[in-house]
């Protein structure tokens, strides 16, 4: 692997995502010699770090999330840290930052590249970008910039952030990561509908009665109540991991693997989005709150969460398009914390064929994204004794040894920021869309709060409310997964 010199600069070097995530990823790349003698990392937050400390701390995060750890290299590796207390509002510490980041160039022969990443609070965003552009941080070789979501939370908030940041940066070097998009499976969907004839000639409207996306998570909102707040789960997870597997389902095929190709497939498709109308929104979505029966325990009661919340954990809704292969089927999603367990999964639901043996099974193809990895088609064949059909399934699986050889989604992207390779990440142009059909959402339901309609409850560790089932177009529709 090539060598790539760079200084990079995380906004939030103290955080939770860069410990967990950011610093393993970094290692391996590393181990791998993608970034290794030309690297330098500055890691910035308000705390009063020493360059010293921080190493531990990138050591400490490397043996969390490594079985076997060679020393000798996780310490060269921490060796190229360096921690810079900032406050992001203060001019002062931006031109110190600066001065780092030329110091360690010149120390590391960087010739001039700069990679920024946004991994703090969002709220920061626009005023980093803002101060990056102002006290011209970017350096004389390539720049790049990689903000972590949420990106706006509205579309006139992401307008704004995007105008920030395009004011050093150009839409090409801008990567807006969305780590749904690294996950093994996500990146198996387009692979699986275009190699396959037998799946590519049925994947469209004749043949597809709906498509159903689940993304369910055990969890709760944990400690993450105060950025929960300004959020739900449409904003957490529809907007952004939602959309892009839905986009990856229903896009027309693209004429080329190229970063290029596949977004303006993907452009191409978004240019149809069906923007619900309200009357539509009333009654083909369903938010709802997770609370037990024993009232100690409810979203409400969180941490840092209004008694009084209208923030949703659950939504279930349906998104259409009128261009693509899949035009005007409906394609169905929801997502939930609290519930029965950890399921992020894709139903394809394949309408009824009559036949002459009677009942028999739609051929669905399910696509388990986590925690399994696994794709199966139901397949009909005949009993063995008895007369009739019987049902099993076609299984496409990974070995132990190859799930072991998957690499984490932070991994993966950070491996194609490096490479300049933006097939992966979203694009200015499809968030826009994204936003456009949440803010319409999101206003319907502002009115109903002001109306003083009552939020649906739904009881923990179950499969969320009964009242989804009312999103289905026809009585013969409901979830595949249940
Ligand atoms: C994040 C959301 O983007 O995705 C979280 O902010 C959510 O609320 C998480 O828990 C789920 O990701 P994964 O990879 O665990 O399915």
């Amino acid at each position: 692997m090539k060598n790539i010199p760079v200084i990079m600069i995380i906004f939030g070097g103290s955080g939770d995502l860069a410990h967990r995530k950011l610093y393993p990823a970094l290692f391996n790349l590393y181990e791998q010699g993608l970034i290794h003698d030309n690297f330098a990392v500055i890691g910035t937050a308000r705390r009063p770090w020493s360059h010293e400390y921080l190493r531990e701390q990138v050591i400490d995060a490397i043996h969390e999330t490594h079985d076997q750890v060679d020393e000798n290299s996780a310490k060269d590796f921490a060796s190229h840290f360096y921690y810079q207390s900032h406050d992001v509002t203060n001019v002062d510490h931006y031109e110190t930052l600066k001065k780092l980041a030329q110091d360690l160039d010149d120390r590391y022969n960087a010739q001039g590249n700069r990679l920024f990443y946004m991994a703090m609070a969002p709220r920061f965003f626009g005023t980093i970008a803002t101060h990056i552009n102002d006290q011209h941080l970017t350096g004389s070789g390539f720049n790049r910039i990689v903000v972590e979501k949420p990106f706006g939370r509205d579309l006139a908030s992401a307008e704004k952030l995007n105008k920030q940041i395009t004011a050093s940066f150009d839409e090409d070097e801008i990567f807006r990561i969305d780590h749904y998009l690294g996950k093994e499976m996500v990146q198996n969907i387009l692979p699986l509908r275009f190699t396959n004839p037998l799946i590519k000639n049925i994947w469209n409207k004749d043949n597809i009665k709906n498509i159903q996306v689940t993304l369910a998570e055990r969890l709760g909102v944990e400690a993450r109540g105060e950025y929960y707040e300004t959020s739900g789960a449409l904003r957490d997870m529809v907007q952004n991991h939602i959309f892009q597997i839905i986009t990856l389902l229903a896009m027309p095929e693209p004429k080329s693997i190229s970063s290029d190709a596949i977004h303006s497939a993907k452009q191409e498709l978004l240019d149809s989005l069906i923007i619900p109308t309200s009357e539509q929104i009333k009654h083909e979505f369903v938010r709802a709150q997770y609370a037990g029966s024993d009232t100690t325990f409810a979203y409400k009661k969180e941490p840092k969460v209004s008694p009084d919340s209208t923030t949703e954990t659950y939504v279930a809704g349906k998104v259409k398009f009128t261009k693509g292969p899949v035009a005007g089927v409906p394609i169905y999603f929801r997502t939930g914390k609290e519930f029965k367990e950890k399921k992020n999964r894709i139903d394809i639901v394949l309408k009824h064929m009559n036949n002459p043996y009677g009942k028999a099974h739609s051929n669905n193809i399910t696509i388990e994204i986590d925690p399994k990895s696994k794709i199966y088609i139901t397949i009909n064949g005949k009993k063995i004794t008895e007369s009739g059909i019987r049902r099993e399934d076609l299984t496409y699986t990974f070995s132990k040894e190859e799930l072991a050889k998957v690499p984490d989604g932070y991994e993966r992207l950070l491996h194609d920021v490096f490479i300049n390779d933006s097939t992966n990440f979203t694009h200015w142009s499809e968030l826009k869309r994204y936003w456009s059909f949440i803010d319409a959402i999101e206003d319907e339901w502002q009115k109903e709060n002001e109306e003083g309609n009552e939020l649906l409850q739904y009881v923990p560790y179950r499969m969320g409310p009964v009242e989804a089932k009312r999103i289905f177009e026809s009585p013969t529709e409901h979830w595949i997964y249940e």
